[in-house]
């Protein structure tokens, strides 16, 4: 087929790739998105006469709509994203690897023919305000309209990508397929897509700068600007040019001096990141004039500025979050958010034509659950599924930050890491220095809270939160944050927190959400002041009379004491138990985890009592 090119179009290698691809895929057509709102409009009503889209009632909730996934395509599946580098030792030993070359016949097949009776969509976009020196650009190329309608709200999308792209400039290519061609008169289903997980496949190839996903429409293997892109690709790129490329929230902190400070976090899935990057301070706080600001939920870029200090973007333009669990308590802002405007997908449909969930509220007498079946309360099973996703505007944020699309980004002091741990991790610490925070990020653990990636409950190390998303060698990634580190004349100071510490009976020992607030204040002034504080054996610890503990007074020392304990044997242990990770990464581990491991256990290593001293 030869393709039509819109006159804006100029780049050539651009249209050379939408021409091959188009040949390879032998789409019915081409649609050139122009990212409008009238397009974005007129998209969503074929979704709905398509069935994929239900549209919410306008009244509830304006210009939304749900979608219903097929089962088994709900989340990303890591077992089958692939780094293809040149070398498999580039992809180290926690990413799946396969030769480039064989990886390319194996998609070559798959996507010969694979949009029969579909229409190939072209999606230009930024991540990053457009035009911005920490912006980078994409191109995908899909089959599905849902996930152009996606892409729309969680990237800058559309015609004025070509202008910032001029005649030569850079655009990471994504090509995307559901993997499921129409022949001549059959019916299109809701969610197409490939039913097997082997036949799904998520691939980078990190040399070429380049991403393909076949079989799945869902989420992260699909909107390729996120995951594939903004972590696994940038990284890379990252890496190359000296910057970082984060799974890290950014918020700003404003102390009733009106003086702000951003600061960046990365936790596991399934931590709380969303809710973090929203909070909404207790009412002795904001009656004082704290406030706190969101720039981003879940990405982060981060570069040194001429003066010395990081300044990070948010590569996205929307918030793809976790809707079970998301109520007026835990997140009022992303509630607000979520009003209008958003596309929801594998949550309940209630008979008034909103959308319900686990966690949500009161549930519905009766609603249809994330399959299309009737559902009550007491049939037993979930109405929304686990991994239910809401995708909205991050401009619909009431906390979103007045800066959140500078294109220069925001000045970065801290930065903070946490795992969810019922044991062994206080509630807050500080790392000593760089190296002993880079040390702690490495070596981050998290519980399990689905079997998904191994047993209940097992600890899952996670370094920087970046496991599934860092897409080279993971000693290599800790090496470059070493590195980077010896650039910043004044390194942002790095926190430690874990806010799901619980007692013998099963107890959370902390309150969380909003009182979360308490832990951010007095890391924003320590990172601020730069102050010193009471030393301990992993780092600088608060005190009770170090945090602010009004409209919580209920929460006594004692509390506050078992909430911090760090108990010498099992942090001998704990680190004992990091030798797993160093192991499986030795070829490349940086030795300075080595020599930061070594001064743990020795500090950890305590005499008897000095009473009981033999003199
Ligand atoms: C996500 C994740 O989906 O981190 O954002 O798993
Ligand atoms: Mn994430």
């Amino acid at each position: 087929m030869t393709l039509q090119f819109p006159s804006y179009v100029k780049h050539a290698r651009l249209r050379n790739w939408v021409q091959e691809m188009a040949e390879l895929c032998k789409p019915d057509a081409v649609h050139w998105c122009d990212g409008s709102q009238e397009e974005y409009d007129q998209m969503c009503e074929a979704l709905v006469q398509n069935g994929t889209f239900i549209r919410l009632n306008p009244q509830l909730r304006p210009n939304s709509f749900l979608a219903r996934s097929d089962p088994s395509d709900v989340a990303r599946m890591e077992d089958r994203t692939f780094i293809c580098s040149l070398s498999k030792n580039e992809a180290g030993p926690t990413n799946n690897w396969m030769n480039p070359r064989e990886m390319h016949k194996t998609l070559n097949k798959l996507f010969d023919g694979c949009m029969r009776g579909r229409t190939m969509y072209v999606i230009p976009f930024s991540m990053g305000p457009l035009g911005g020196s920490l912006s980078y650009i994409g191109v995908q190329l899909t089959d599905s309209l849902y996930v152009v309608v996606n892409m729309r709200i969680m990237t800058r999308m559309g015609r004025a990508v070509y202008d910032v792209l001029n005649g030569e400039g850079q655009f990471v290519p994504c090509m995307h397929s559901v993997g499921m061609p129409l022949e001549a008169g059959q019916k299109d289903i809701p969610w197409p897509c490939q039913k097997e997980a082997a036949n799904k496949y998520i691939v980078h190839f990190p040399e070429e700068r380049a991403i393909w996903s076949y079989g799945s429409g869902y989420g992260g293997n699909a909107l390729l600007g996120k995951k594939c892109f903004a972590l696994r690709i940038a990284s890379n790129i990252a890496h190359d040019e000296g910057w970082l490329a984060e799974h890290m929230l950014i918020m700003g902190v404003k102390n009733p001096q009106g003086e702000k400070t951003y600061l960046a976090a990365a936790f596991p899935s399934a931590c709380g990141k969303t809710n973090f990057a929203m909070i909404v301070p207790p009412k002795a706080f904001r009656d004082e004039g704290w406030e706190v600001t969101t720039v981003g939920d879940d990405i982060a870029w981060i570069k040194l500025g001429k003066d010395g200090q990081l300044y990070a973007i948010n590569p996205e333009a929307g918030f793809f979050g976790v809707a079970p669990g998301t109520n007026t308590k835990t997140n009022p802002n992303a509630m607000k958010t979520i009003e209008k405007n958003t596309i929801f997908t594998n949550v309940a449909l209630t008979p008034e034509g909103d959308v319900w969930w686990e966690g949500m509220g009161p549930a519905p007498a009766k609603a249809i659950d994330w399959q299309g079946q009737e559902w009550t309360p007491d049939s037993g099973k979930k109405a929304a599924h686990p991994n239910a996703r809401f995708t909205a505007p991050a401009s619909q944020c009431p906390s979103i930050d007045p800066e959140w699309e500078n294109p220069n980004g925001v000045p970065i002091k801290a930065f903070v890491f946490g795992g969810r741990r019922s044991t062994v991790a206080p509630l807050v610490f500080q790392a000593f220095n760089w190296v002993y925070g880079v040390y702690y990020a490495s070596t981050m653990g998290s519980e399990m809270t689905a079997a998904a990636f191994g047993k209940l409950g097992e600890v899952r190390r996670d370094p920087f939160a970046m496991l599934p998303f860092a897409g080279y060698h993971m000693a290599a990634y800790i090496n470059h944050w070493l590195q980077f580190g010896r650039f910043i004349p004044e390194p942002p100071r790095i926190f430690l927190v874990n806010w799901f510490r619980k007692d013998a009976d099963g107890n959370f020992l902390w309150p969380g959400f909003s009182e979360n607030m308490r832990v951010l204040k007095w890391i924003v002034e320590r990172a601020r002041t730069r102050a010193a504080g009471l030393e301990m054996s992993l780092g600088r610890v608060p005190q009770y009379k170090d945090l602010d503990w009004r409209g919580l007074e209920n929460f006594t020392e004692a509390d506050f004491n078992k909430v911090m304990s760090i108990d010498n044997e099992m942090w001998k242990n704990e680190i004992l138990s990091h030798e797993e990770l160093f192991i499986k990464l030795y070829d490349r581990l940086p030795k300075e985890l080595v020599s930061v491991r070594e001064l743990l256990l020795s500090s950890l290593w305590r005499q008897p009592e000095w009473q009981d001293r033999d003199e």
